[in-house]
């Protein structure tokens, strides 16, 4: 793809003026390549891989580098800055705290961190809730799998078996790297040895028991999967717990409900606890406050993050008394977690999601994006696998119209191509675009995105990779 802006070298432009994005310079811009460069020889190669563009101002759902360039954020860091990029109430709160001489507590009593804790534990649909902070999901994720595995030894020693789904995302850590279905992050770890496993993500195209695009997957697919656990040995005694995206990030497509009703038929069954991770799909991002909303089942443990202070580090996991009170006083904590600052700037998140009714907008919004963006898919379906999403929360699936295959190389295109027209999107490696924005992002602006993706579509289709 010759537009992609993959090396360090920079490329003119068109210049852009429109009411959102500007671009001015050739990029990358020539007097950012030197930091970028001594920011490649500083970090791993892993942490490379993002147009190379300097953030210098991230503000509401617009992103300034110092040069004069002016994007409309469609990736909202990494699905983080739910209210908005430094929203001014959160950098208030963040001010009074850091104001005051208080600066960390870990578990000691504080009531930055109870006010939070009681706040989550409100919001929870969970029977006598309680909430555990922690500073980012994969430990959030890494505390719920070990809550679930003592649940199971409580019932049985061999019962601390998880179960995963194929293409989710839980963290990097060995528990939520084990989680994961992507394949990069579990390579190095033999999964079943330490007793997980995992099963397809009920998702119509890529479902291995012949459901489509317009056969969703059902309580059918659902069966299919424990059968296929059975014949591999794998039986419910061994497993405590379930731990799964309910809109995972990579599809933004809802666990279907009738598969997830069986699911949780026979999670209850077999004394197996459902752990939903809301780190991504949380706090308002697909239309509701909790994505599993979409799919009708309440889980009995749920973690949060990113959305969650739209800023500083800050997760949790929420769970009933029976659940979060198993490890005794002292055995699960963490030095930073409910940090006075985090907490506060958490707190005044969740009150502008709610003053500023950005769940609906989330609603609202991401059903106008949906269809503009079907459209497209309706004109050019040999290139479109999927087009799905709730809320802000949306992903277009790529596919090489001669084999089928995800087109990496088109969707990555696309990514920097918009982005030399001032639309920011992340590079997914994964063969589709993700578009979410802020939640009170102007309808025009993300319409005029959307507007700048097609143009790049259009041009780009037909190059070879
Ligand atoms: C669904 C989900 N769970 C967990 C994580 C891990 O969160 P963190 O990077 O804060 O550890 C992510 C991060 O992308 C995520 O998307």
């Amino acid at each position: 793809m010759a537009m992609a802006i993959k090396e360090l070298q920079p490329q003119p432009t068109s210049p852009v003026q429109s009411c959102w994005r500007k671009i001015v310079t050739p990029l990358p811009v020539p007097a950012s390549v030197p930091l970028i460069e001594r920011l490649r020889a500083a970090e791993p190669v892993s942490t490379s891989g993002m147009p190379p563009i300097l953030w210098h101002e991230a503000e509401g759902f617009l992103v300034r580098d110092p040069f004069g360039n002016q994007w409309i954020d469609l990736t909202s860091g990494i699905v983080v800055a739910n209210t908005g990029h430094a929203h001014p109430s959160i950098r208030a709160a963040i001010h009074r705290a850091a104001d005051k001489p208080l600066l960390a507590t870990y578990s000691f009593p504080s009531k930055e961190r109870l006010l939070l804790l009681e706040k989550l534990a409100s919001l929870a649909p969970l029977p006598d809730a309680k909430a555990i902070l922690f500073s980012s999901g994969t430990e959030a994720n890494e505390c719920a799998i070990m809550l679930m595995r003592r649940h199971g030894q409580r019932i049985s020693p061999d019962k601390v078996g998880i179960l995963s789904f194929e293409g989710c995302y839980h963290g990097r850590t060995l528990g939520a790297g084990l989680s994961s279905g992507t394949s990069q992050p579990t390579d190095w770890i033999q999964r079943e040895r330490v007793k997980h496993f995992q099963i397809p993500f009920p998702l119509g195209p890529l479902c291995p028991w012949g459901c489509s695009r317009d056969t969703p997957c059902d309580e059918s697919c659902f069966d299919r999967c424990i059968d296929e656990l059975a014949q591999r040995d794998i039986r419910p005694e061994d497993i405590a717990g379930i731990i799964v995206e309910p809109v995972p990030g990579w599809a933004t497509y809802p666990m279907p409900a009738a598969y997830a009703s069986a699911l949780s038929a026979w999670a209850r069954e077999n004394d197996i606890l459902v752990c939903f991770d809301e780190v991504q799909s949380g706090c308002g991002r697909s239309g509701r406050f909790f994505a599993f909303e979409h799919v009708g089942i309440v889980p009995d443990l749920i973690t949060l993050g990113k959305g969650l202070s739209s800023s500083l580090p800050v997760s949790a996991v929420l769970g009933p008394r029976s659940l979060m009170d198993q490890p005794a006083p002292g055995d699960m904590s963490s030095t930073h977690g409910g940090n006075p600052l985090c907490a506060a700037a958490a707190l005044a998140n969740l009150a502008v999601i709610e003053d500023e009714n950005l769940v609906e907008a989330s609603d609202r919004t991401g059903r106008l994006v949906l269809e503009e963006v079907k459209q497209l898919q309706q004109e050019f379906p040999q290139h479109m696998l999927s087009v799905h999403g709730r809320g802000l929360f949306i992903s277009v699936h790529f596919t090489r119209p001669e084999s089928g295959k995800p087109d990496t190389a088109l969707a990555d295109a696309i990514v920097h191509e918009a982005v030399r027209r001032g639309v920011l999107m992340f590079v997914t490696g994964r063969g589709f675009l993700k578009i979410s924005p802020p939640l009170n992002i102007e309808p025009e602006a993300v319409l005029e995105a959307i507007g700048v993706i097609r143009g790049c579509f259009l041009e780009l289709k037909d190059q070879p990779a």
